[in-house]
């Protein structure tokens, strides 16, 4: 398996495991405990193979609306096994099969286009010039289903800032790694992204504080299936513009291709905010199943508009038709 990312290390016999991590934060909410992000002692959690290194962060606070809910979190097992991340097939459980495939040290990400510093950045110099904080959002996917994950990352208009960009620039562009031999979803004869993945946001969208670029969950550095070492979190739209294993970002002044909506234009918008109101073509956008759920538990409960960040969000679509705009 591919080197983890080994920034900032941390001992491993520190990793929190994940039940001292739920009472850490019932205490946390309690103010029983201090937020510090050292982390208390116990038995690694997770599975070895994908579990990554721990990470020095600040911890989301109770009552900040940007970075904590009180709702369950989802457990680590069901984050890191239930995933979409088809260059390594569509099978929910195929990332976690073989996304252990794909080399994640080194990594660098470019970032171009409308910007007056345009240039490559080695990962480990980009993490040593930004906080890393806790945020606990919720993931709602297009196919109805959502998590509540605890991620780790820092804004990403703290990246995009270092790279000035112009006042041109009214979108930015994303791209996922494209490396065929790793990526066993990308050679098979049924794939039908134009790869590399794409995604794209308004650049308003992009630089608002929800925006997150995560490099852990649940306090350790991504496993490779839920987009290591780098991904985009926007907990208000639809999961597919989370874009994973990000190595190129574009400052552009033209609204970019995306791969879904290049894919299904009709059934996957550029915008894809989560709105109840307005149902996929072929399935109704009014409940989400959330994980873990089963058959004779579904756990289903009412999607909410902007996936409960409307307060955050919804000035960003004042005057749009979001039916139009969906
Ligand atoms: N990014 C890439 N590069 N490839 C993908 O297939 N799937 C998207 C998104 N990012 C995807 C991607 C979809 S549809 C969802 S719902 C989320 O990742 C899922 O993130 P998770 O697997 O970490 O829960």
């Amino acid at each position: 398996m591919a080197r983890r990312l080994r920034y900032p290390a941390i001992p491993s016999s520190e990793i929190t495991p994940e039940s001292v991590y739920l009472r850490r934060r019932s205490l946390l909410k309690a103010g029983i405990v201090g937020a510090s992000a050292a982390a208390a002692s116990g038995p690694a959690w997770g599975d070895p193979d994908t579990g990554g290194e721990p990470l020095d962060y600040q911890p989301a606070k109770p009552g900040n609306p940007l970075a904590y809910t009180e709702e369950a979190l989802t457990p680590y097992g069901d984050i890191t096994r239930y995933c979409n991340f088809y260059e390594f097939g569509t099978g929910k459980e195929d990332p976690a099969r073989y996304a252990h495939e794909m080399t994640v040290d080194p990594w660098s990400i470019e970032v171009g286009g409308a910007v007056a510093r345009p240039g490559k950045l080695h990962l480990e110099d980009l993490l040593s010039r930004v906080d890393l904080e806790e945020r606990i959002y919720r993931l709602r996917c297009v196919e109805a289903w959502s998590m509540v994950i605890p991620w780790v990352g820092f804004p990403l208009h703290a990246l995009l800032d270092r790279f000035e960009p112009l006042g041109s620039a009214r979108f930015v562009a994303f791209r996922t790694l494209y490396r065929r031999e790793e990526m066993r979803g990308t050679r098979s004869f049924s794939s039908i992204i134009d790869w590399p993945y794409r995604e794209g946001l308004r650049l308003d969208e992009a630089r608002h504080p929800l925006t997150l670029l995560a490099v852990g969950l649940y306090g350790k550095t991504l496993p490779n299936q839920n987009g290591a070492p780098l991904r985009l979190v926007v907990p208000w739209k639809y999961g597919f513009k989370s874009i994973k294993s990000i190595v190129r970002i574009d400052l552009l002044e033209e609204q970019p291709a995306t791969s879904w909506q290049s894919l299904a234009p009709d059934e996957y918008g550029f915008y894809a905010n989560v709105n109840p109101e307005v149902d996929h073509p072929r399935w109704s956008q009014k409940f989400e199943r959330r994980l873990p759920s089963s058959f004779l538990r579904p756990n289903r409960i009412p999607t909410q508009l902007f996936n409960g960040y409307a307060e955050q969000v919804a000035s960003l679509y004042r005057d749009m038709d979001l039916t139009r705009y969906y």
